[in-house]
This record gives structure tokens, C-alpha cells and sequence, in this order.
């Protein structure tokens, strides 16, 4: 065998493979990636025989631990289920006040609530509950069925205009659509109702709307204009508004009525998920 060549500038053997007068210096591989290189495949070797690896023509193979990840998110399922069915026990056996009462239970609530307002009122209320037009704040303390926990609960059980036999039920008149009033005395009752919250209202027209206000409105909003929680018809003089306080929103209401519904979640939510809503609904902010 001849010995092999030297190449002049790097001093390294070649191989004596040559193509166009450029030769390639005979470098082979480190010998610790080899030995991690052999590693590795026997490694895998263990790995194809221990775990589930090839894929079959309709199956894989299950290898001889019988891992499956499957079987294990079933488990921790199960485990936290366990660790809840505690919780929830104790929720469905406690009423509301007894809930607030118990801070490990009270902690579970809000976090269980918090989740479930995620799931299934974000989309309405949104996701810090702060309301939209037509669908009210939970985070303030004005309410239109009531604020307190045992409100709030039969509010979300029955739902309002939901077509449940309890639900929360009254709708205001369409003022307009219907020919109960004219035209001109539509516009001069928005006077009035822009007047008590001191927005920007004619004084004269003001002045005649507030007598259509006690024939027409105030058995719903009070003579006061302050709303009734029995009648769920919001107080009129707070600035706070389901549907907007400009002159257009506010004729628009008065002229079509709106009657908001809200689902009752009686029949689509467990107990003990209404349970937590309610006293997460309560801790917003406004909870009375
Ligand atoms: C399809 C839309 C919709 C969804 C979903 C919805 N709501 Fe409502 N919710 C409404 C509307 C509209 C009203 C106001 C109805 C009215 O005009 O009186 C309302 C009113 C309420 C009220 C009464 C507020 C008050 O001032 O008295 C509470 C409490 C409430 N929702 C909580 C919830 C919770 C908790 C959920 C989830 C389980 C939920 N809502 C899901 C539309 C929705
Ligand atoms: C039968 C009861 C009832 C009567 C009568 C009634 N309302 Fe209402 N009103 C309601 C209810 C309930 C709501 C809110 C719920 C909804 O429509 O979603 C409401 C909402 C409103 C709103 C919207 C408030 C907001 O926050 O956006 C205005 C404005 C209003 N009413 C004005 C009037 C005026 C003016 C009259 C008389 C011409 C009148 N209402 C008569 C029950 C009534």
C-alpha cells in the first residue's frame, strides 16, 4: 500500500481522492460525537422495544411498557375530578351565604366561575364582564334584577325573557311601533328622560314629556325616573345605560322597546357550576 499523501498547507493526510487539482484532507469525525452517535442508536433500539413506535398498517407498535398518552390524561382527569368531587360535594350541599362564608370554598368557587363566565357568558357580557350596549356591566353596582347573591342566582337559573316558565319577565311597551304615542310626544318624553340625568334637554319639551312620563313610564321607572329591580326597568337618572344615553339611542329604545334576553342556564349548567357563577358574579364588584 502506498503511504499515504501530505498535504503541504494544512500538514493533514489526504485521501488521495482529487477532483480538479482540489484534494480532501482525510478529517474523520471526533471520536466522542461517534461514541454519542452509537449511543444513540442503541439507545433507540431500547426506546422501539420499551415504548410504542411504529406505526402499522391500521395499528403501531405498543411496546412493552404499555405507555400510552391517552391513559394518562384519563388518570389526571380522574385525579382531578377526585380532588374536586370534595369541593363540589360541599357546594351542592352549602347554600350561597355558606359558600362566601368558607374561604377554601369560596376560593374554589370564584376560580370554577371564573372559568365557566369564560366558557359561557364572555361571548354576551365579555371577557372582564364588562358589559357591551344591550348587554349590562357585572362589574358595577347597578343592577336591573337585583345584586344580591341570592338575586344574581335566580337570574342566571331562570335566565330573563328566556322563555323559562320563571324567568324574569317584562317588557317595556314599543312606544313608537305600536301607536302609543305620537311622534312629537316621543320626542318630548326623551326631553325628559335626557333631563334626569342632566344631559342636554329642552326645557318646554322637558317640561310636557314629564307629564307622559307619569301616565306612561313611571308605573315601570318610578315616579322618579329610578327604575324598578321587581321590573327589572333601569333607573333613568344614573348616566348608566344599557343602550346608550344619546337623544338617538334613547328614542330608539322608547320608540321600539328592546327587551334584552339573557338564556336561562337552569337546564345547561350543574348546580354547583350556577353556584359558583353566582358568587363569582357577586365578587365582581357590585355584589350587595
Ligand atoms: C346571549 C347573551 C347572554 C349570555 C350568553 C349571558 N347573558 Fe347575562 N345577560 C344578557 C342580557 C341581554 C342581559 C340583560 C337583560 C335585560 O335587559 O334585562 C343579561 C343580564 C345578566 C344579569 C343581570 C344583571 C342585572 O343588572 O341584574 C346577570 C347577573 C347576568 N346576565 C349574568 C350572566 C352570566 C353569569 C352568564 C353566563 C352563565 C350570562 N349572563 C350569559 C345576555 C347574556
Ligand atoms: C312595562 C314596563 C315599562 C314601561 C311602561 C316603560 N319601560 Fe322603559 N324599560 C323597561 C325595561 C324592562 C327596560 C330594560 C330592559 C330591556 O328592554 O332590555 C326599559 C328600558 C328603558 C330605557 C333604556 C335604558 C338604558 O339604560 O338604556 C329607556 C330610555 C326607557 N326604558 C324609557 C322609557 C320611557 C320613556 C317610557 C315611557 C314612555 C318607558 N320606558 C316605559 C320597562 C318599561
Amino acid at each position: 500500500m502506498a503511504r499515504p499523501e501530505i498535504d503541504s498547507v494544512t500538514g493533514v493526510e489526504t485521501t488521495g481522492h482529487e477532483w480538479d487539482g482540489i484534494k480532501e484532507l482525510n478529517k474523520p469525525l471526533p471520536k466522542w460525537w461517534l461514541w454519542v452517535f452509537y449511543a444513540c442508536i442503541i439507545w433507540s433500539i431500547g426506546y422501539w422495544i420499551a415504548m410504542p413506535t411504529w406505526p402499522l398498517v391500521s395499528d403501531f407498535t405498543k411496546g412493552m411498557l404499555g405507555y400510552s398518552q391517552r391513559t394518562v390524561v384519563a388518570n389526571s382527569l380522574a385525579n382531578a375530578r377526585a380532588a374536586q368531587s370534595g369541593f363540589l360535594d360541599k357546594i351542592a350541599a352549602s347554600d350561597l351565604a355558606g359558600i362566601k362564608a368558607d374561604p377554601a370554598l369560596l376560593q374554589f368557587s370564584l376560580a370554577g366561575g371564573a372559568a365557566a363566565f369564560g366558557d359561557n357568558c364572555a361571548p354576551c357580557h365579555g371577557r372582564g364582564a364588562q358589559g357591551a350596549v344591550g348587554y349590562p356591566n357585572l362589574n358595577d353596582d347597578n343592577w336591573l334584577w337585583g345584586g344580591t347573591l341570592d338575586d344574581i342566582h335566580k337570574t342566571l337559573q331562570v335566565g330573563i325573557r328566556s322563555g323559562h316558565e320563571d324567568a324574569r319577565d317584562n317588557a317595556m311597551p314599543a312606544f313608537g311601533r305600536d301607536q302609543i304615542l305620537e311622534p312629537g310626544q316621543i320626542s318630548d318624553v326623551t326631553d325628559f328622560v335626557l333631563s334626569l340625568s342632566g344631559g342636554d334637554a329642552n326645557a318646554e319639551a322637558a317640561a310636557r314629556g314629564k307629564v307622559i312620563f307619569a301616565e306612561q313610564c313611571a308605573a315601570c321607572h318610578g315616579e322618579d325616573g329610578k327604575g324598578s329591580i321587581e321590573l327589572g326597568a333601569p333607573n333613568l337618572t344614573d348616566r348608566i345605560w344599557l343602550y346608550g344615553g344619546t337623544r338617538d339611542a334613547i328614542t330608539d329604545v322608547i320608540r321600539n322597546s328592546r327587551a334584552g334576553v339573557m338564556p336561562a342556564w337552569k337546564e345547561r349548567l350543574p348546580p354547583e357550576t350556577i353556584k359558583q357563577l353566582a358568587v363569582f358574579v357577586h365578587s365582581l364588584g357590585g355584589g350587595q
